[in-house]
């Protein structure tokens, strides 16, 4: 493969930084996407067959990705929060249950959890992860014989806090809780097993660390909980026997179809189909290291700027997001300026989050410190 940052047509101008928010595509995808379009122009739907072959296709890169047993096990909504509103909305509560939430999360994995507690009589106990030195301990301890579910997002949106998962399932699993995981920061810049961490429920939405489009998530989750997650979508698709319009009688289909309730995102399939082959021909152990290798230099020059890094420090504790604030705690202003400059990232987590991809060149980087470096001075 040629130097990883050919793969994308960026304007040279420009310093993305931004992946933890809206990553650009890469030119196979926006290919994919017009392949498809003209094929669709061309030909309407003539060749149905070939659009679902991609879809299954999508689904077995998807159960890579996350390592899960059977590409049947992947469904694919809209965006992340409609995962995570299926399993709070489908979850059997009773007054009196309690989930485990974290404070600082990503409003997609705060609200369907909040709506489902006013529902349901169910308390939540919020932890803050901000200040904690032993995060999963400050999870794990807010644990009792009521709690139904803990849910994380497992890297913080904000400052980058890479959870360790696997100590998260394993406690959990000897306990009435179910473990839900918004893995949209994580899918795509390391590997993942939801295996390994003993999950139950994943939502992702692409547009993130899988380089895909926006409106199109990966739902997971273990089949034993099907019977007992309640339906709330309905429609054709979801059937076991969809496209058997004719029928009267249905049921739910016995794989993760079943959350798909109409119609795919054909378009979204094809862009996220090829962005997902071009992360499994790279391997996701090199686009792990790439953007661990990436988060180091930039931290060190920050540091080297007397900036004040917000992140946990620890390659355990990182994924692809370093936040920090500058000298003078300005960040506000540093971010304009740098947007200014073309360097684009995020104000969060009361600082500036940067957030390079494994194919992020180190001349970019360099560019963005210098940037960086001229508006603090
Ligand atoms: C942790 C986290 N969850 C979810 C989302 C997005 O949610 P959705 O896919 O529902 O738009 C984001 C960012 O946009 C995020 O950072």
């Amino acid at each position: 493969m040629a130097s990883y940052s050919e793969l994308f047509d960026l304007d040279p101008q420009l310093v993305h930084l931004n992946h933890a928010g809206v990553a650009p595509w890469p030119r196979d995808t926006v290919q994919a996407i017009t392949r498809f379009a003209y094929e669709n122009a061309r030909w309407g739907s003539q060749h149905y067959a070939m659009w679902m072959q991609h879809e299954d296709e999508l689904r077995e890169l998807a159960r890579w990705l996350i390592d899960a047993e059977s590409k049947d096990e992947i469904a694919f909504l809209k965006n992340t929060s409609e995962g995570l509103s299926l399993v709070a909305q489908g979850l059997d509560w009773h007054a009196g249950d309690n989930m485990v939430l974290v404070t600082e999360e990503f409003p997609s994995n705060r609200i369907p959890w909040e709506a489902a507690a006013v529902r349901h009589d169910v308390a939540i106990r919020w932890v803050s992860l901000h200040e904690a030195e032993d995060p999963e301990h400050a999870l794990l301890e807010l644990v009792d014989d009521r709690t139904r579910l803990m849910s994380v997002s497992s890297v913080q949106y904000a400052r980058g806090l890479k959870l360790d998962l696997p100590t998260l399932g394993e406690a959990l699993k000897d306990t009435p809780a179910l473990f839900c995981v918004d893995a949209i920061q994580s899918l795509g810049s390391h590997a993942f097993s939801v295996k390994e961490a003993q999950i139950d429920f994943l939502a992702a939405d692409a547009h993130k660390w899988m380089l895909g489009p926006e409106g199109i998530a990966v739902f997971w989750t273990r089949p034993e909980h099907y019977e007992r997650l309640g339906l709330s979508q309905y429609g054709w698709h979801m059937t076991e026997r969809a496209g058997h319009f004719e029928e009267r009688e249905w049921s739910p289909a016995s794989t993760a179809r079943r959350f798909e309730c109409g119609s795919m995102n054909t378009i979204g399939i094809y862009a996220l189909h090829a962005s997902l082959t071009l992360l499994h021909r790279v391997g996701i152990i090199e686009i792990e290291e790439r953007i661990a290798d990436r988060i180091e230099q930039l931290d060190q020059v920050l540091r080297a700027l007397d900036c004040k890094i917000l992140t946990p420090s620890g390659i355990d504790r990182r994924a692809g997001i370093l936040t920090f604030t500058p000298p003078e705690g300005n960040s506000q202003h540093v971010y304009e300026q740098l947007l200014g400059r073309g360097v684009l990232c995020a104000l969060r987590g009361g600082g500036i989050r940067f957030s390079p991809h494994f194919y992020t060149p180190a001349y970019a980087l360099q560019s963005a410190l210098e940037s960086l470096q001229e508006i603090i001075d």
